[in-house]
C-alpha cells in the first residue's frame, strides 16, 4: 500500500473530527489510536463507521503507525494535554527521523510546548504546537488554526492544515503561521481568555433579563443583535441554548449553575498577571466560574436576603446593547492587549491583524466585531482608534445603568464591572496611585518619583509625623 501523507494520533471526539476534514480534503491518512481497555476498538470503529472514505488506514501499534507515513512524516497529536502529550513523543521519537514533523492540535500549555519544541529541534525533529478553536463542529467543517514553531516545519504541513481550515470573508484560510516555539499555543490560550469574558458577558445579560422576560424573550432580544454589528457565534448559540426544551420546559432552567473549566482561562490570567497586562475581563471571568462552583454556601447564604430596591426601574433594551457593545470592545482591547505584551517580551513578532483575520471564522470567538478588528488592528490598539474610543465614550453611561440596575436587584456582572472599571482606570488623568507610592515608601523605603521633578529621580522620605 502507498505510503500515507498525513498521520493522526489520537481518535477522541476532536481527533475523529479532523481526521474526516482531511479525509474528505482527498488528504491520505493513517489514523492511531491505542487498544487499551475500553479504547479496544475505537479505530475498528472508526474505520467501520467510515468505510466510504477510502483514503483512511487504521492502526493500534504506533511503530506500525509511524513506518506507514511517507518522509518527511507528518503527525498531528490530538491528544489529552499534559504528560500524555510527552509520553507520546518519548514512544514515538525511536522511531522517527530528522526533518520530520509532529503537530501537537490539543489546549496544552504554552510553556509546555516552548519545552517540547526546544527538545525536538536538538533531534532535528520540527515540532509545531498548533492552537485548534472551533470545537467538534469546526473540526469536522473548518476550525480555526494557530500553528506555532518553526517556519521550515510549518510550510511542510501547511497544505494540510489549510485545506482543513475554516474560511474568511476573503476565502483565505483561518490558518496562519504565529510565530517561534510556543506561539500557536499562546495565541489559542488567550482565545480562549477572550472566550471566557465574552460566555460570562451573555451569562450576565441573561441573569439581569430573566427577572423580566422569559428564555423566549431574551431570545428574541438576542437574535435581534445578531443581526447587528454584535452578531456572534456564541450570541447565535445562546439563542438555540435559550429556547431549547425538554418535556415542554425550558432545558436551560433545569442545568446546575456551576460552571467548570478545564484551565485555559486560568493559564490566561496568570499569564497576562506575569506580563503586567491588565486582562481583567478574563480574569473576572475566571472568578466568577470558581464562584459558581461554590453552589451549596451559596444557596446557605443567599436565605434571606433580598434586592436593596425593590421598587426597579425596568431595563431600557438599547442601554444594554449599548453596554454590551462597550464590554466587548473592552474584552477583546484586553486580549490584544496580552498578545501584544507577549509578543515583544518572547520575541514572536505576532501580527495582531491577521490573528484577529483568522479568529473572522472556525472559532468560538468568531464575530462580526473580530472582523472590524483585523482592520484596526492593523493601525494600533482598539482603544487608540478614534472610533472605538468614541463608541466607549458614548456608552459610559449605559454601562454605568445597568450596573446601577444590577447593584439595585443584587445580580452579580463581574465582567461588566471590569469592563467599566478598566474604561474608568485608563480614562483617569490621576489616580490614588500616589497614596500606595507613599504607603510602599512609609514603610519599605522604596523610593517614589515626583510630579514637580524629572522622572529619572527617586526619593525617599520619612513620613512618620510622630
Ligand atoms: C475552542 C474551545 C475549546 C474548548 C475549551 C473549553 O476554541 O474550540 O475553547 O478549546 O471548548 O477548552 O474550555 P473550558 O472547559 O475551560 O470552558
Amino acid at each position: 500500500m502507498d505510503k500515507s501523507e498525513f498521520g493522526v494520533i489520537g481518535l477522541g471526539v476532536m481527533g475523529k473530527s479532523l481526521s474526516l476534514n482531511m479525509a474528505e480534503k482527498g488528504v491520505n491518512l493513517s489514523v492511531y489510536n491505542r487498544s487499551e481497555g475500553d479504547e479496544a476498538r475505537v479505530v475498528s470503529e472508526f474505520l467501520d463507521k467510515n468505510h466510504a472514505l477510502k483514503n483512511i488506514a487504521g492502526f493500534t501499534d504506533l511503530k506500525d503507525f509511524v513506518s506507514s507515513l511517507e518522509l518527511p512524516r507528518k503527525m498531528l497529536l490530538m491528544v489529552k494535554a499534559g504528560p500524555v502529550v510527552d509520553d507520546i513523543i518519548a514512544q514515538l521519537l525511536p522511531h522517527l527521523t530528522p526533518d520530520d514533523v509532529i503537530i501537537d492540535g490539543g489546549n496544552s500549555y504554552f510553556k509546555d510546548t516552548q519545552r517540547r519544541y526546544r527538545n525536538l529541534q536538538q533531534k532535528g525533529i520540527h515540532f509545531i504546537g498548533c492552537g485548534i478553536s472551533g470545537g467538534e463542529e469546526g473540526a469536522r467543517k473548518g476550525p480555526s488554526l494557530m500553528p506555532g514553531g518553526d517556519i521550515e516545519g510549518y510550510t511542510v504541513v501547511a497544505p494540510t492544515l489549510e485545506a482543513i481550515a475554516a474560511e474568511d470573508a476573503k476565502k483565505q484560510p483561518c490558518c496562519t503561521f504565529i510565530g517561534n516555539d510556543g506561539a500557536g499555543h499562546f495565541v489559542k490560550m488567550i482565545h480562549n481568555g477572550v472566550e471566557y469574558a465574552e460566555m460570562q458577558l451573555l451569562a450576565e445579560l441573561y441573569a439581569i433579563l430573566s427577572p423580566s422576560m422569559d428564555n423566549e424573550a431574551i431570545a428574541d432580544m438576542f437574535s435581534k443583535w445578531n443581526n447587528s454589528d454584535l452578531s456572534s457565534y456564541l450570541l447565535e448559540i445562546t439563542v438555540d441554548i435559550l429556547t431549547k426544551k425538554e418535556g415542554g420546559a425550558y432545558l436551560l432552567d433545569k442545568v446546575l449553575d456551576k460552571a467548570e473549566n478545564k484551565g485555559t482561562g486560568n493559564w490566561s490570567s496568570k499569564t497576562a498577571l506575569d506580563l503586567g497586562v491588565p486582562a481583567t475581563m478574563m480574569t473576572s471571568a475566571v472568578f466568577a466560574r470558581y464562584l459558581s462552583s461554590f453552589k451549596a454556601t451559596r444557596e446557605q447564604l443567599s436565605d434571606g436576603l433580598q434586592p436593596l430596591n425593590s421598587s426597579n426601574r425596568t431595563l431600557d433594551l438599547t442601554i444594554l446593547e449599548k453596554a454590551y457593545r462597550f464590554a466587548r470592545i473592552i474584552n477583546h482591547h484586553q486580549g490584544f492587549e496580552v498578545l501584544q505584551q507577549a509578543s515583544q517580551h518572547y520575541d514572536w513578532h505576532l501580527n495582531l491583524s491577521e490573528i484577529a483575520c483568522i479568529w473572522t471564522n472556525g472559532c468560538i470567538i468568531r464575530s462580526r466585531f473580530m472582523e472590524a478588528c483585523s482592520s484596526y488592528l492593523k493601525d494600533a490598539s482598539l482603544l487608540s482608534q478614534q472610533d472605538m474610543f468614541a463608541t466607549l465614550k458614548s456608552a459610559e453611561s449605559a454601562i454605568a445603568e445597568v450596573l446601577h440596575t444590577a447593584l439595585s436587584n443584587r445580580i452579580q456582572m463581574d465582567a461588566f464591572w471590569s469592563a467599566y472599571n478598566y474604561w474608568i482606570n485608563m480614562t483617569t488623568k490621576r489616580l490614588p496611585a500616589n497614596l500606595i507610592q507613599a504607603q510602599r515608601d512609609y514603610f519599605g523605603a522604596h523610593t517614589y518619583q515626583r510630579i514637580d521633578t524629572p522622572l529619572s529621580e527617586f526619593f525617599h522620605t520619612n513620613w512618620s509625623t510622630s
